[in-house]
């Protein structure tokens, strides 16, 4: 035995809206239509956007609360995501690989349709539609992205250890991910090959 008392963070009640809106949160941030340059395969769709809307339009906003920065804690966390389309493709986050690449995520659908888009970076690629009440375990490894396509903001919970940390250059070092979610001319979604993905360069950790 130690003297030395093991600091115990304090169990934390969250109350969490279907809209996303989450009490207790440590961190707000947005993406506007301008942070989005060279997202979108069609330029000219999300440059016309841009001049239509305005470069301060808002795109997603995530709000997480994070009691303590060690391995063993769990951030917790929304994120709303609005409705859109550039060309044929479905509004996206940026997305990113956790900076400590083991480390896994769960996303739970509270509200809106969408679609969280998957890749490993040795070419393996998923893509899991998320309704309310649905949720994808997102196992370490895995570069995820989530995307709306309904007509109405995708709010997901998600909870993910406070040290994985992001990586979002390994997106956009490799042209986009695999795939993009795209209309199918009806009222759903499918994936087609992101003509300028040119692989992904290893995880650096
Ligand atoms: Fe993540």
């Amino acid at each position: 035995m130690t003297s030395a008392a093991t600091a115990i963070d304090q169990p934390t009640l969250i109350e969490i809206a279907p809209t996303g809106q989450l009490t207790g949160a440590t961190r707000h941030y947005e993406k506007q239509l301008g942070d989005m340059a060279g997202v979108y395969l069609d330029e000219r769709a999300w440059t016309s956007a841009v001049e239509r809307e305005g470069a301060e339009t808002l795109i997603y906003s995530v709000d997480e609360q994070k009691y303590q920065d060690g391995p063993g804690a769990l951030i917790v966390g929304t994120s709303t995501l609005l409705p859109g389309s550039y060309g044929d493709e479905f509004a996206v986050t940026r997305g990113h690989l956790h900076a400590i690449s083991d480390r896994a995520e769960l996303y739970y659908c509270l509200s809106g349709r969408g679609v969280m888009l998957l890749d490993t970076v040795d070419g393996r690629t998923a893509a899991v539609e998320l309704t309310p009440g649905k949720a994808v375990n997102v196992p370490g490894h895995w570069i995820h992205r989530s995307v709306n396509v309904g007509d109405e903001p995708f709010v997901t919970l998600f909870s993910y250890a406070a040290d994985a940390g992001q990586d979002y250059a390994i997106i956009a070092e490799a042209g986009g991910m695999k795939t993009l979610v795209v209309s199918d001319g009806d009222a759903g979604w499918t994936t087609i090959p992101n003509p300028r993905h040119r692989g992904y360069r290893k995880a650096s950790a």
